[in-house]
């Protein structure tokens, strides 16, 4: 009877395990309940802003309209930066530490571009990629 249960109760943790286990590899590709996956987050939202940034700090913005435009860029990949936090989508600290590098970096290239500071844009642009690298190294299949 007793060995009967010790076999109940590990099948049990198996089986609570397994879920969990799945639930987490879930949380990285979707969130809990919103629509849009997080490829679609990236292939519609995170890198085409990211390559545009990328772009216009290359030879540095043109001119003022140049310049709104990578600053739109910016602030839409600092938005997403929560986005990915959002709707249980976060799988752990790797994570997590991807997006606040993702915010801090895109917040500075916002600085720097209130000041026209190219080289400031730069650098800072440097530290938001490094969370693409860092998020994917741990999480992108
Ligand atoms: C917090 C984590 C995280 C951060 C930060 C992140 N990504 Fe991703 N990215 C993912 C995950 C997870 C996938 C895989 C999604 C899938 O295939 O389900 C992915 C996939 C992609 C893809 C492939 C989409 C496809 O067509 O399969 C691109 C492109 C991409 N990311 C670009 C970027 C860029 C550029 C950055 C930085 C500006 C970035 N990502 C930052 C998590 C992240």
């Amino acid at each position: 009877m007793k060995t009967r249960w010790t076999i109940m109760a590990v099948a049990m943790t198996l089986v609570v395990g397994a879920f969990w286990a799945s639930e987490v590899a879930a949380q990285k590709t979707k969130g809990k309940s919103r629509a849009a996956s997080t490829k679609q987050l990236m292939k519609g939202i995170v890198q085409p802003n990211c390559a545009g940034c990328g772009g216009a700090l290359k030879t540095g913005p043109a001119d003022d309209a140049a310049w709104e435009t990578l600053a739109t860029q910016a602030a839409v990949l600092n938005e997403l930066s929560y986005v990915l936090m959002d709707d249980g989508r976060c799988p752990d600290g790797v994570w997590a530490g991807a997006t606040k590098q993702l915010r801090e970096g895109t917040a500075a290239v916002l600085e720097a571009v209130g000041k026209k500071d190219v080289e400031a844009a730069r650098a800072a642009f440097k530290t938001a990629t490094g969370s693409c690298a860092a998020c994917h190294k741990a999480h992108k299949t």
